[in-house]
C-alpha cells in the first residue's frame, strides 16, 4: 500500500466528516490519527479491501473512533498523556493483579466496591472482575455469553455502578481490567434476535448456513471446545432454519469478522468500555476471530490482522488502554499475540502465559522440573514492550497444551504422559492428593483437560479430611511456592481469588441443572467471608497463607529485578527436582536475585558453584528475601526443604 493512497483517503474521510464532529477540539485525536492512519489503512484494506463499500466502512471506521474520543472524559485523556510519557509503565514489578467474579466475591458491584480494603491489604493493584455485562439466566457460560455489550447485568448492579467502582479504584491506585467478549455474542443478543427475525443486516453478523454442506466442510478440521456439552461446532436455529456457528456453547454465536460492520461494532464497544474507566481490556477467545474452512479456525492470520486493527484504533482514542489477549493455545503460537516482527507490542500488550502455567502443573504432578525447564527453553522471546499473564488457575481449566517435541525431548511419551497427568488430578493415580475433575472429555480424541480448585488440586482437601499436619504442611507449601513462581518470574502476577485462603473445591454447582455439567464451577467460588476472617486469626491455614503471599507480595514491589524486561535467565542444574532461573537489573552489576524451586518430597542439594548462579550471586553473604535468613549450606551446597522455594540475594 502507497502511503500517499493513505493520506488521500484521510484527507477525504476528514471533509466527509459528520460535522458534529468536526465542531469538536479534537488535537490530540487527529494527531494520533495522522500518526496511525497508514496502519489503520493498510490492516482495514487487507481485511475488507474487495468491497466496494470500503470507503464508507473506512469513514464509519474513524467516526466511531472519533465520537468515542468526544465521549473520553479529560481526566482519561489527561491519564492518556501521562501513559504515552512513561509508555513502559505496566512492566514494572509494582502491579500484582487477582481476577474474581464480582457476584461470586461480593454479590454486585457496590458490594465489590465496598471490599477494596481486602485488595490492598493483600497488595493487589490490578482487578480482573470477569464479565458482568447482561447475559440470559442460565445459559450464560459465566458471563461470556452476552445480550448486551453496553449494559452491566441488573443482577450484579449499573453501569453508574461501576463508575462509582472505577472512581473508587483509580483513587487506591488499582487497575480495573474488564472483559470484552469478542468472539461471540449470546443467542439472545439484539443482533441475533434480529438475524432470527430475518434481518439481512444482523444475518450478516454471524455465520449462518441453509444446509450441512458447508459446515460439513468446517467440521473435517474444527476442534471441539466443548465435546460433552456442546459437540460440533454448529447449531440448527428452529425459527431461522439455519445452521449457526457456535464454536463454543450451542447459545454463543460467533460473530463474522469477514464483516467490516462487525468490526466497527466490537471495536466501539472496547472503546466505549475504555471510557467507563477499563484501564486494560481482556479480549475473549482471541484465536478463535477468523474461520477457514480447511483449517483449524484457531490462530489464523487475519485474528492477528484483526487484533493489529483494533490496536491501532485503540490507540487513536484510548491510548492508555492495554488489551490482554486470551489465548490458550500452543507455546509457539501464543506469542504471536503479541504481534509479530516488532519490538512494542502491535496486538495485545498483555498475553496469557498459559505454558508456564500448565507446566508448572507438571512439576508438581511429576515432582520435577524436567519439562517446565525443558518447555520455557522452547518458549519464544517476547517483545520489548510487551509482558506475560502469569498464572497458576482462572476460571477456566487446566489444558495440558504442551509441545510434544518437548515431551519427548525429557524422555516421556506424550500420550502417556498426558494420561499420567490427567489421572494424577482427577484421583485416578494412587499416589496422589489432588482433587481435580476432568473437563471437556472428547471420546474421539481422548482428550481431557482439568477442574478443581487450586488448594484441592494441590491436595489440600484430602489433607484436611486425613487430619495429617504433614499433608496439610505440603500442601500449603505447594499453594506457597506456585505463587512464589508467578510473583517472580517476570510478567503480571494473576492470583484468583479465594486462593490467597486455600479455598477448596464447591460442590454446589452440582444441583445447578445449567452448571452441572460443566465442572469449572468447581473453582469458581462463592467467596467465604468468614473464612476470609480467619486470615487475622494466627495459626490457622488461611493465616499462613494469606501472609505468606502478602509478604512475597510486599517483597516484589521493592526488588527492581522483577520488574519484566526479558531481564531472566533459565539455569539449568543437574538435580531434576529443581527448577532455578536468576532475574537481574539491566546493568547486571547487584541486586540480582535467584529463584529456586524444588518441587520434590525430599530436601534437594543445589550446587552453588554453578558459574551462572556465581553470576547472580557473587558477594558471598546470601540471603532469602523472604525470611531475612541464611539458608543452610553445606560445602557450597544449598539445601532447599521439600516443597519450598527460596528468593536468593547478596547482602
Ligand atoms: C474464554 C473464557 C471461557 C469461556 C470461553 C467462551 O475462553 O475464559 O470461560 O468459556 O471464552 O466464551
Ligand atoms: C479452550 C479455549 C480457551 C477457553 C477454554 C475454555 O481451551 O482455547 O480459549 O478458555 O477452552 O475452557
Amino acid at each position: 500500500m502507497y502511503e500517499q493512497v493513505s493520506h488521500s483517503l484521510l484527507n477525504e474521510i476528514l471533509i466527509k466528516l459528520n460535522s458534529e464532529i468536526k465542531q469538536h477540539e479534537l488535537r490530540h485525536f487527529y494527531t494520533r490519527l495522522g500518526a496511525n492512519f497508514y496502519a489503520i489503512h493498510s490492516l482495514f484494506h487487507l481485511l475488507y479491501g474487495d468491497r466496494d463499500d470500503f470507503e464508507d466502512q473506512a469513514l464509519c471506521l474513524v467516526e466511531a473512533m472519533a465520537r468515542q474520543y468526544m465521549d473520553r472524559s479529560e481526566q482519561l485523556k489527561r491519564k492518556d498523556i501521562e501513559r504515552e510519557k512513561d509508555h513502559n509503565w505496566f512492566l514494572s514489578q509494582k502491579w500484582v493483579g487477582m481476577a474474581l467474579y464480582t457476584d461470586g466475591f461480593a454479590n454486585n458491584l457496590s458490594g465489590l466496591t465496598d471490599k477494596l480494603f481486602y485488595f490492598q491489604e493483600l497488595g493487589v493493584n490490578m482487578i480482573h472482575i470477569m464479565p458482568i455485562l447482561a447475559c440470559p439466566d442460565g445459559k450464560s457460560d459465566g458471563g461470556y455469553a452476552i445480550s448486551d455489550f453496553r449494559r452491566v447485568d441488573s443482577r450484579i448492579g449499573t453501569n453508574e455502578d461501576l463508575h462509582k467502582l472505577s472512581e473508587s479504584l483509580e483513587k487506591r491506585d488499582i487497575l480495573l481490567t474488564m472483559d470484552v467478549v469478542v468472539n461471540h455474542t449470546s443467542d439472545e443478543h439484539d443482533w441475533a434476535k434480529r438475524a432470527r427475525k430475518g434481518e439481512k443486516k444482523y444475518q450478516d453478523y454471524y455465520y449462518l448456513f441453509d444446509n450441512r454442506e458447508i459446515p460439513d466442510m468446517f467440521e473435517e478440521t474444527m476442534p471441539e471446545i466443548f465435546p460433552e456439552t456442546a459437540p460440533g461446532n454448529f447449531t440448527w436455529d428452529e425459527e431461522m432454519n439455519k445452521w449457526v456457528m457456535t464454536v463454543f456453547n450451542n447459545f454463543q454465536w460467533d460473530l463474522n469478522y469477514s464483516n467490516p460492520a462487525v468490526f466497527i461494532e466490537m471495536l466501539d464497544i472496547i472503546l466505549f468500555w475504555s471510557n467507563q474507566g477499563a484501564d486494560i481490556i481482556r479480549l475473549d477467545a482471541v484465536a478463535f476471530l477468523w474461520k477457514k474452512i480447511g483449517s483449524v479456525s484457531q490462530n489464523e492470520r487475519e485474528a492477528h490482522l484483526i487484533l493489529q486493527l483494533m490496536k491501532d484504533c485503540c490507540q487513536v482514542t484510548a491510548p492508555g488502554v492495554l488489551f490482554i489477549a486470551e489465548a490458550i493455545v500452543a507455546p509457539s503460537e501464543i506469542t504471536k499475540y503479541f504481534g509479530e516482527d516488532a519490538i512494542n507490542a502491535k496486538e495485545c500488550e498483555i498475553a496469557y502465559n498459559a505454558t508456564f502455567m500448565a507446566l508448572m502443573w507438571d512439576a508438581v504432578a511429576t515432582k520435577n522440573a524436567k519439562l517446565l525447564y525443558q518447555g520455557l527453553r522452547s518458549l519464544p522471546d517476547k517483545l520489548e514492550r510487551a509482558t506475560w499473564l502469569n498464572y497458576v488457575r482462572c476460571h477456566d481449566d487446566i489444558g495440558l497444551g504442551f509441545d510434544d517435541a518437548d515431551i519427548h525431548a525429557v524422555g516421556y511419551e506424550p500420550v502417556e504422559h498426558r494420561k499420567f497427568l490427567l489421572d494424577y488430578y482427577t484421583g485416578n493415580f494412587s499416589d496422589s492428593d489432588a482433587r481435580g475433575f476432568p473437563f471437556g472429555h472428547n471420546l474421539k480424541t481422548g482428550d481431557a483437560r482439568i477442574s478443581g480448585s487450586l488448594a484441592s488440586l494441590v491436595g489440600l482437601e484430602t489433607a484436611l479430611e486425613s487430619n495429617e499436619p504433614k499433608r496439610i504442611d505440603n500442601a500449603i507449601q505447594h499453594i506457597l511456592l506456585l505463587h512464589s513462581l508467578i510473583l517472580s518470574f517476570g510478567g503480571l502476577p494473576l492470583l484468583y481469588y479465594g486462593d490467597e485462603l486455600g479455598t477448596l473445591n464447591e460442590s454446589d454447582f452440582l444441583n445447578d441443572e445449567n452448571k452441572a455439567l460443566d465442572s469449572r464451577w468447581a473453582h469458581r467460588p462463592n467467596f467465604d467471608w468468614d473464612k476470609a476472617e480467619l486470615r487475622h486469626q494466627p495459626g490457622t491455614i488461611e493465616q499462613q497463607i494469606f501472609n505468606a503471599i502478602k509478604k512475597m507480595i510486599a517483597v516484589r514491589k521493592e526488588i527492581l529485578a522483577f520488574a519484566d524486561f526479558n531481564n531472566r535467565e533459565l539455569i539449568y542444574v543437574d538435580n531434576p527436582h529443581l527448577f532455578v532461573f536468576s532475574r537481574f537489573n539491566l546493568t547486571r552489576t547487584s541486586g540480582g536475585v535467584l529463584v529456586v524451586v524444588n518441587f520434590d518430597a525430599n530436601p534437594q542439594y543445589l550446587d552453588m558453584a554453578n558459574p551462572q548462579i556465581k553470576s547472580v550471586l557473587s558477594y558471598g553473604h546470601i540471603i532469602d528475601l523472604i525470611s531475612g535468613d541464611t539458608p543452610a549450606m553445606f560445602k557450597n551446597q544449598l539445601v532447599i526443604p521439600p516443597y519450598h522455594f527460596y528468593w536468593l540475594s547478596d547482602q
